[in-house]
């Protein structure tokens, strides 16, 4: 019998973990390797945060503190949510982890038992199905269409609504694809929500100041006030102030869920950092001039890598609303032939040709349960992402 727990069996490491960890390794052995696989902002941490945080530690902020995060923290976490989302919590309401990762975790920890079904529209972030497998439940996933810009119709959801439907997972604007549901597109789904009252939702907010085109975001607590009880927000400070390394997180939503998922920090990691949470306060009650800046950038570089890569034979990609990916299609390129004789059959093959090739890391779609796309991360400088779609392009042009 193996040692390690059966559970085990069902999941599988990070894909996009797994091709950075590869395209790092041909980098070190002297490959002149680009990688489009990250899925972190490439800009420094703004300074009035570094500046709070060391100020934390010269204070001596540098003990546990409360499991489910700090006193200021909620107080900005709160503040946050009347100011940015119109939505109103108490501190009870509010958990505050290491990384919107974490409370996505302990809730389906906190939630999910045997049998219980969360659905997950495809493309999705490759760790919710995993998560979901690891708490004991049952993955159901939805599918959406590039036609549709990658998000799920009302009969679609509803469709797979069952009696143990526990959760629905909304991520919006998404990691991979980059869609961003509007105002009346959440609310076309939180009239099925409204009318399956068991059903839970989880809004992933983490992208939420990502968003283009004058778009307004909006997130269904917000749209439709009888679902804020059995919505949980998970947002954060990693993408919006380019903060993925101080690894905090904070989920809002009814107190008993919130008390369970404290529950478990408290019995697994304990507080999050108490610098990282200094440094958060910061970021959220300081200037928020960082997050205009980085959006226009984000924009201006979502503008280039899609219009090069629709100049490209065989390659189609939809102009997202958010974050910061694009998912075009490969499908156009299967059947065609490498240099050495090796055929296209599906967006795997496509992502490693390009390693070889292009040496270009990318990520292929069926990680995102999307065969026949693949994610490209434009978090990087435009000077560094026009050379990119230029070896994609040339390594295109050579199958045949
Ligand atoms: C959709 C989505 N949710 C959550 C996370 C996790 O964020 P954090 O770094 O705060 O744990 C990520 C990170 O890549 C993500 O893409």
């Amino acid at each position: 019998m193996s040692f390690l727990a059966k559970s085990l069996s069902n999941i599988k490491p990070s894909p996009t973990i797994a091709i950075s960890m590869k395209a790092a390794e041909l980098k070190a052995s002297g490959k002149d390797i680009i990688s489009l696989g990250m899925g972190e902002p490439d800009f420094d941490t703004p300074d009035n945060i570094k500046k709070a945080a060391i100020e934390a530690i010269n204070k001596g902020d540098t003990k546990y503190t409360a499991v489910d995060g700090t006193a200021a923290l909620k107080k900005a976490i709160i503040a946050k949510f009347k100011r940015e989302n119109n939505l109103h919590y108490k501190a009870s309401e509010i958990c505050v982890s290491t990384g919107a990762k974490q409370v996505i975790y302990n809730a389906l920890i906190a939630s999910i038992n045997p049998e219980d079904e969360v659905i997950i529209p495809a493309p999705y972030w490759v760790s919710y199905p995993d998560m979901v497998l690891l708490a004991g439940g049952k993955p159901v996933i939805v599918e959406s269409s590039a036609k549709n810009n990658f998000k799920i119709t009302p009969t679609a959801l509803e469709e797979k609504i069952t009696p143990q439907t526990k959760w629905l997972i909304l991520n919006s604007p998404s990691n991979p694809t980059g869609a961003c549901y509007s105002t009346s597109e959440l609310k076309a789904l939180a009239e099925v929500l409204l009318r399956h009252p068991h059903v839970h939702i989880m809004a992933d907010d983490i992208y939420e100041h990502l968003i283009f085109d004058d778009l307004k975001f909006a997130t269904i607590a917000e749209i439709e006030p009888q679902l804020k009880d059995r919505s949980l927000i998970v947002n954060g400070v990693s993408k919006a102030y380019a903060m993925t390394g101080w690894r905090i997180g904070y989920g809002a939503g009814n107190e008993k869920l919130i008390k369970a998922m404290s529950m478990i920090q408290s019995q697994s990691t304990s507080s999050p950092s108490s610098v990282s949470q200094a440094a958060s306060v910061e970021a959220l009650n300081g200037p928020q001039d960082y997050i205009k800046n980085s959006k226009s950038v984000f924009q201006a570089r979502r503008d280039m890598v899609v219009e090069m890569l629709n100049k490209i034979d065989g390659i189609n990609c939809n102009t997202p609303n958010g974050a910061f990916y694009v998912f075009p299609s490969c499908k156009g390129l299967f059947g065609k032939k490498t240099a050495s004789g090796k055929t296209i059959e599906n967006d795997n093959d496509f992502a490693a040709y390009l390693l070889e090739e292009a040496l270009v890391a990318v990520v292929p779609g069926v990680a995102f349960g999307a065969p026949d796309f693949f994610r490209i991360s434009y978090a990087a400088s435009e000077e560094f992402l026009r050379n990119s779609m230029q070896r994609i392009a040339d390594a295109c042009a050579k199958l045949k």
